[in-house]
C-alpha cells in the first residue's frame, strides 16, 4: 500500500508532528514548510527530509499532499487550513483552531466542501490516563456530571516574552487560547461535550505587562484568565489559566468533574508534563479510591491516530466542530470579560 504523503507546516512544535508521522508506518513526512531558513535547515537534517519550502504555499501547490499538519502561529491556521484544503488534503490543524470562531466556521465550511478531514491537535486527551479516564465516563461510572472545574497555571511560564505569542493580532490571545485551550477541551470531552448557554469570564494582566513596560517587549494580551460555563443540562465548568500567577508551582494542570456515583481527577505530578489519573467512588456506604498505575496498552500520538482514521476509514477524535465549539466558548469568555458581564454563548 502507498503511503499517505504528508506535509508539516512551521517547524517549532510541526517537529513534534513530524516525529509522530514518522511513528507511523502507514504515512511519510515528504516535504516541510517554514519561512524560517535556519529551523528549516535544522529540522530537515534532523529528521531527514530533502524537500524544504520557505513558502507553504508553494509546496502545497506542488507537493499533492494527503495530509497537512498546521504547527504556525494562530493567525495563520485558517488560511493555510484553507488552502491546504483546496490542495485536496485533509488538515490537522493546531490548538486553537483558530483566532476566533467566525474563523474556525469558515475552516469547517471549507472541509465540507472538499469532503476532507480537519482535526485539532488536542494533544492532551492522547495520554494514557486521560483515555483510561475517558473509557471509564463512556462506561458511565460517574453518573451524571453536574460540576467539573479545570486550571492550567504557570508561576512564571510566558511563551517566547516578546514574540507572538503576547500579540493579540498573532495569537487571539493570551493563556485562555492556548493552555486554557487544552484544559478545557478535555473537560468539555470527558463531559461528552455539552452545548454550553452561558459565559461568566474575567481576564487580567498585571504581571505581563508590568513585564512588557519594564523591557519594552510588546504584550497585549491577559496573563490570566477565569471563567464560568453554564450548559443546556444544567452542568457548569469552572475554567481557569494563566501564564503568570503568584502560586508556588512551576506548572498546575488540574481537571476534576463531580458526578452523582463517582468523581474524578486528571492532574500533572510535581509540575511536570506526567499525569496521574483518580477516580472517587461511592458504593454501598462505602468510599473507594481507584488509582490508574501505568497504561496496559499504549496510547497512539494524534498524528499516529489521525492517519490511521484516514487509511481505516474511521471516526478520528478531536473534530473541527469540537475545536469550532472550544472557540464559541472563548470568544464568548473575552467578550464577557470586556463587558464586565454574562454573555450568552
Ligand atoms: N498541542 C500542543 O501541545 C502545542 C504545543 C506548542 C504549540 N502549539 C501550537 O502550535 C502552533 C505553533 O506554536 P510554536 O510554539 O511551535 O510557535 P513557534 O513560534 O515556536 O513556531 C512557529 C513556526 O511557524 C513558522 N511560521 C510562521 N508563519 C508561517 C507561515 N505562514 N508558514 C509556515 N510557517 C510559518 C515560524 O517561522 C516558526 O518556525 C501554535 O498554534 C501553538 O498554539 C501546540
Amino acid at each position: 500500500m502507498n503511503k499517505l504523503r504528508v506535509g508539516v507546516i512551521g517547524l517549532g512544535m510541526g517537529r513534534h508532528h513530524i516525529a509522530g508521522y514518522q511513528g507511523s508506518p502507514a504515512a511519510e513526512v515528504v516535504a516541510v514548510a517554514d519561512p524560517n531558513d535556519a529551523r528549516l535547515s535544522e529540522i530537515g537534517d534532523k529528521y531527514g527530509i530533502a524537500t524544504r519550502y520557505i513558502s507553504a504555499e508553494a509546496m502545497l501547490e506542488k507537493e499533492q499532499l494527503d495530509i497537512v499538519s498546521i504547527a504556525t502561529p494562530n493567525k495563520y491556521h485558517r488560511s493555510l487550513t484553507l488552502a491546504a484544503f483546496a490542495a485536496g488534503a485533509h488538515v490537522l490543524c493546531e490548538k486553537p483552531m483558530a483566532m476566533n470562531a467566525e474563523e474556525g466556521r469558515q475552516m469547517l465550511e471549507a472541509a465540507r466542501r472538499a469532503d476532507k478531514r480537519l482535526m485539532i491537535n488536542f494533544s492532551y486527551r492522547f495520554t494514557e490516563q486521560s483515555m483510561a479516564l475517558k473509557s471509564l465516563v463512556e462506561e458511565g461510572i460517574l453518573g451524571d456530571v453536574y460540576f467539573a472545574r479545570t486550571i492550567w497555571h504557570r508561576r512564571r511560564g510566558l511563551p517566547g516574552f516578546g514574540g507572538w505569542f503576547g500579540q493579540k493580532a498573532l495569537s487571539g490571545g493570551g493563556p485562555l487560547i492556548d493552555l486554557g485551550v487544552h484544559r478545557l477541551d478535555l473537560a468539555l470531552w470527558l463531559m461528552g461535550y455539552p452545548k454550553p448557554v452561558w459565559v461568566m469570564g474575567s481576564a487580567y494582566s498585571p504581571i505581563g505587562s508590568a513585564l512588557a513596560l519594564e523591557k519594552g517587549a510588546q504584550f497585549d494580551v491577559e496573563d490570566l484568565a477565569v471563567a464560568m460555563i453554564k450548559f443546556e443540562n444544567g452542568a457548569t465548568l469552572e475554567l481557569e489559566a494563566s501564564w503568570a500567577a503568584n502560586i508556588s508551582e512551576r506548572e498546575l494542570m488540574e481537571t476534576r468533574l463531580f458526578g452523582t456515583k463517582a468523581g474524578l481527577v486528571q492532574r500533572n505530578l510535581e509540575e511536570t508534563y506526567k499525569f496521574e489519573a483518580e477516580v472517587y467512588l461511592e458504593r454501598d456506604g462505602a468510599h473507594y479510591n481507584m488509582k490508574l498505575h501505568g497504561p496496559t496498552r499504549p496510547v497512539p500520538t494524534s498524528m499516529a491516530h489521525f492517519v490511521d482514521s484516514i487509511v481505516n476509514d474511521t471516526p478520528h477524535i478531536a473534530p473541527g466542530e469540537e475545536g469550532l465549539r472550544v472557540m464559541e466558548i472563548l470568544d464568548a469568555i473575552y467578550a464577557s470579560a470586556t463587558l464586565g458581564q454574562p454573555v450568552r454563548v
